[in-house]
């Protein structure tokens, strides 16, 4: 999205919501085709990602090109009205590649090859496997430049690999000595200087591979930093192929759901369209708060309208007990993504496989075929997205408050040798999330550097490493009225991994009113402290701290153990930290009480539990993820979209019922 002139989602979607999944003929006889198009458009389809997995059919002998099958869908699609997402199939290369070609394939941190014969079996910095994805990618993208039914490129799919390897080491050095200059900076930067690491030569310098005992964390961090940087480079040099052919055609890559391995900040500003693949567990009773977590996520990567590139009609076939979506799941969770900003709800796949490893994983034709009950929900969804469709996209969400969350922190905070293993980050995100979600605040996520004058809240689940410009940032933030809380393991270290003096930066103790950090006190499992304040008492789980505080800023102290009398919560003007993380109900308390306090209210007040309600540009989505009816106020007149009826003051949702209303 970097330039104004970028196409954008819109210039796909023309005003419907887009509608299909990924569509893998390849796997099906010609004659399936047919009855795959009569399908599609009796369940409403508009879009089908073509392609994905295809570099064998496409190649199938080295420099070979049988582009034949694909004009043939291709067309087909068109006549059908169905757009083309189409796919550079280079994140599963063929056999021949890895057999002729075995500097393609990546070596895990044991040196052990990761061989073709499943997929995503490329090595990000070898040069063989660049020139033939580019090779590929130029021909697609000179042959369908000017077909009709191309609406949108998807660039390999889930960019996810590292490589260890020879290539990657030696590239990763590259990358190094870009950044550093010196090696008197690297081995500063690393603190080489503890167990004899000092290098004397770039030459000496290796990916993180299987070592004895702990690694270097700044050269582990790095290497994280090196992988997303080398898996943007093939992806930037993907998109940069196709643009030269289509200028006018937006692109895109689909992420994975909070996924560790790409700084997707990063990775968003060279998107035009910020997509992503999304599998809530249907049994997971916080299911759908984690599909709001990455759908607010996504949506600020995306600062608008983004796409949900894959999901399940069904059953995924990856977890360890895998359960089909009962009954009206799948249209409450495709709808709760159109409310958080998706212009396009698409599923991993159309046609279940009949053969291959995901042959038990549904599709939106499943193995019952089209009196299957799922493919007959999928005919809802579809009517459903059609009749809102263009009301809705294009439209926009606004939240008054912020969620910050960073990669490079994270990589820093998820190694060996830390203070708790019991701390795990995206875990901490949730809970923070979770309050918000519970409490009905609408919730944007934010990088820290990001300009966050917009939020009267600005939360911190944590951040464990914190640049000189992010604290600035937040002081700023703070001065400037915003309200900011932060949670614990916070601005402990720099971009390096380094501690920074009194165990959290001076700034930020000054701003909470920290006078010294004496020890963390991290709690086993399933422990948990008392406290008591600032409303009324509350319970902490996962850590607490023992640190002095200026008196005045006490705002909840440790109740009863070694901590007893000890600040929990501090707060200094319009700054909390939060040195234990309260117990679910507690913490949203706490929240709801702060953010009231800073000006940011829910979205409907009295929603019952269990219902969720997102304003969308000049619509309210309301969402009752109960199995129970339940009954919500709204005041005023409004029309249900989804029914044409009127609803006035009152609205009786049923199990997994959904509302969308227009005043
Ligand atoms: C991912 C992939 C798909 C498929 C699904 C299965 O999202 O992109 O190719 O493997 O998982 O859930």
């Amino acid at each position: 999205m970097a330039v104004p002139a970028s196409p954008a989602l819109a210039d796909a979607t023309r005003g419907r919501i887009l509608f299909g999944g990924d569509y893998n003929p390849e796997q099906w006889p010609e004659e399936t085709w047919y009855e795959d198009v009569r399908l599609m458009k009796d369940a409403g389809v508009n879009s089908v990602t073509l392609g994905v997995f295809s570099w064998a059919k496409l190649e199938p002998h080295p420099g070979a090109r049988e582009f034949g099958w694909l004009d043939r869908l291709m067309d087909l699609m068109h006549e059908g009205g169905i757009g083309v997402v189409l796919a550079t199939p280079t994140s599963s290369p063929p056999p021949w590649m890895g057999r002729l070609h075995p500097d393609t394939l990546p070596r895990d941190e044991d040196g052990r090859t990761e061989w073709w014969g499943g997929r995503q079996h490329f090595s990000h910095s070898s040069a063989t496997y660049r020139r033939c994805a580019a090779a590929i990618t130029e021909d697609l993208a000179a042959r369908y430049a000017a077909h009709p039914a191309l609406t949108l490129w998807h660039i390999n799919n889930e960019y996810c690999t590292f490589d260890y390897g020879d290539e990657a080491a030696a590239a990763f050095r590259r990358w190094l000595r870009e950044k550093y200059g010196t090696l008197d900076a690297l081995n500063n930067a690393w603190g080489t200087a503890f167990w004899s690491q000092g290098y004397d030569s770039w030459d000496g310098i290796l990916p993180p591979r299987h070592a004895h005992y702990l690694k270097n964390p700044t050269q582990v961090l790095d290497f994280r930093r090196f992988t997303s940087d080398m898996l943007l480079e093939c992806c930037t040099a993907e998109r940069d192929i196709i643009r030269r052919y289509t200028p006018h055609i937006p692109v895109t890559t689909n992420f994975m759901p909070l996924w560790i391995g790409q700084d997707a900040w990063r990775w968003a500003e060279e998107e035009d369209v910020v997509s992503v693949d999304l599998y809530p567990d249907p049994r997971d009773p916080l299911g759908a708060q984690h599909g709001a977590l990455i759908q607010d996520m996504t949506r600020s990567q995306a600062r608008g309208p983004w796409m949900l590139m894959e999901q399940a009609a069904g059953p995924v076939n990856w977890r360890g007990v895998n359960h089909p979506k009962p009954r009206g799941l799948g249209r409450l969770w495709s709808l709760q993504a159109v409310a958080r900003g998706a212009d396009a709800v698409c599923y991993f796949q159309w046609r279940q496989s009949r053969q291959g490893a995901e042959k038990f994983h549904s599709g939106m034709v499943g193995h019952a075929g089209e009196q299957g009950r799922t493919f007959q929900e999928i005919k809802q969804i579809g009517a459903e997205l059609a009749r809102i469709g263009a009301e809705v996209t294009g439209s926009r969400i606004s939240a008054d408050v912020a969620i910050l969350h960073d990669w490079h922190s994270w990589w820093a905070a998820t190694q060996d040798g830390r203070p708790s293993t019991e701390v795990d980050h995206p875990a901490v995100l949730h809970s923070w999330h979770r309050a918000l979600w519970e409490a009905h605040l609408t919730t944007d996520f934010a990088h820290p550097e990001h300009d966050l004058s917009a939020y009267r809240l600005v939360v911190v689940p944590q951040l464990y490493v914190l640049t000189d410009a992010a604290i600035e940032n937040l002081l700023a933030y703070v001065r400037g009225g915003g309200t900011l809380v932060c949670g614990f393991l916070t601005g402990v270290a720099d971009q390096d991994d380094r501690v920074r003096p009194g165990g959290m930066d001076g700034r930020l103790r000054d701003l909470f009113g920290i006078r010294t950090l004496h020890e963390w006190w991290p709690l086993a499992a399933g422990e948990t402290v008392e406290c008591d304040g600032p409303r009324s008492g509350f319970r902490g789980t996962l850590w607490s701290e023992e640190l002095e505080a200026e008196p005045e800023a006490m705002a909840a102290r440790y109740k009863g153990g070694e901590l007893d009398g000890y600040p929990a919560v501090l707060r200094r003007g319009r700054a909390w930290y939060f040195s234990t993380l309260p117990e679910p109900d507690a913490l949203r308390e706490l929240l709801s009480g702060i953010a009231s306090d800073a000006g940011a209210g829910p979205v409907l007040d009295g929603l019952p539990t269990g219902v969720e309600a997102v304003r969308r540009g000049d619509l309210l989505f309301v969402l009752n993820h109960g199995r129970e009816p339940a009954a919500v106020a709204v005041p005023g007149t409004h029309r249900n979209l989804l029914t044409g009826e009127t609803v006035t003051d009152n609205l009786l949702l049923g199990r997994y019922g959904v509302a969308v209303l227009r005043p």
